[in-house]
């Protein structure tokens, strides 16, 4: 199927990302939001990570223009209807996903391909509640869209192989590389990462090391970009608990109960960079440790 339009639901984080990638790579994107606010930041957002691409020498300025030209944005849900490729990229909550898409079901091209960015939530369960389990798939992308190269295509147990290949081929167009993953809880990068990320919480829930040593022990004694309770906070808190409760639910085994101080900051309502605060506190100049 030959794919030229993408519907984006969720226009946050990852959701601004996507249509980001998709517009750079001459998709026509429809991006959906509940309110205009919403939209329209995640506009500004979209063309200040452009500039920051411009000014790297990843992209040119007349590329960029004419990827902000190809998105347009509706508060109407409905209006997807009409793309060929959507991407469901709202908040990590099941009943949520499943609300989305009941509305969306039918409004769908017969031909369209419809995909979840879900990071952790069975594929084939949301996929067995639409009308086309066999054009369902998972469609997962990194944080930073623009930045990371992989994305996670989860076949459901009844998703065909021409769809997969669709969305494998819109992978490559995006100049990404895509990792074909089975559909169990997490699928690879999660449930890989979360537990890391956890058991970096109870590192410092059983005083082992500040949230500073953690961050810096791992970036300096692991080689990685970042520390884990500075990814923690730049994924989300609430994030995070709900991907490690995902796997202590749906593989039962006790070495994934997520750390009681991981839900205590999610209920304190510290979720990380976007309340500004949560392992950090970011309302100042630089980001100050918040134990
Ligand atoms: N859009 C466009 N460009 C961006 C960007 C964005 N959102 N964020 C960063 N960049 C660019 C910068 O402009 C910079 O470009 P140049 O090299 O041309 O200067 C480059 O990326 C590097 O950025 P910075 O210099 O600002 O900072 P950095 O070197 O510290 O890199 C980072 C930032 C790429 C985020 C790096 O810290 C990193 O890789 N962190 C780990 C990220 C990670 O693990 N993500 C996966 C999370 S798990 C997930 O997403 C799955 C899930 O379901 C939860």
């Amino acid at each position: 199927m030959d794919i030229r339009s993408v519907g984006v639901v969720g226009a946050g984080q990852m959701g601004n990302g996507i249509a980001h990638v998709m517009a750079l790579a001459g998709y026509e994107v429809l991006l959906n939001d509940l309110d205009k606010e919403t939209l329209d930041a995640a506009l500004e957002r979209i063309a200040r990570n452009m500039d920051r691409q411009v000014r790297g020498g990843k992209v040119s300025e007349q590329d960029k223009e004419a990827a902000l030209a190809r998105i347009k944005t509706t508060l109407e849900l409905t209006d997807l209807g009409r793309c060929d490729l959507i991407i469901e990229a709202a908040t990590e909550r099941e009943e949520i996903k499943q609300k989305i898409f009941d509305t969306l079901l039918p409004h769908l091209k017969p031909e369209t391909i419809l995909t979840s960015n879900t990071s952790s939530i069975s594929i084939t369960r949301l996929a067995s509640r639409t009308d086309r389990p066999e054009r369902f798939m998972g469609f997962h992308f990194m944080n930073p869209v623009p930045v990371m190269q992989l994305v996670e295509l989860i076949r459901g147990i009844a998703t065909d192989e021409a769809t997969f290949q669709a969305c494998k081929a819109v992978v490559d167009r995006l100049g990404k590389t895509a990792a074909s993953a089975e559909d169990f809880p997490a699928f690879i990068v999660n449930r890989i990462l979360m537990p890391m990320i956890n058991e970096a919480v109870y590192t410092l829930y059983e005083g082992v090391g500040s949230v500073q040593s953690i961050d810096q022990s791992m970036k300096l004694g692991a080689n990685h970009p970042m520390g884990p309770l500075e990814l923690a906070d730049f994924i989300g808190l609430d994030t995070c608990l709900a991907i490690m409760n995902v796997l202590h639910d749906g593989l039962a085994d006790t070495k994934y109960r997520p750390c009681p101080l991981l839900t205590k900051y999610v209920e304190a309502g510290w979720l990380g960079r976007k309340t500004k605060r949560g392992f950090y506190d970011y309302r100042g100049e630089t980001p100050v440790p918040t134990r």
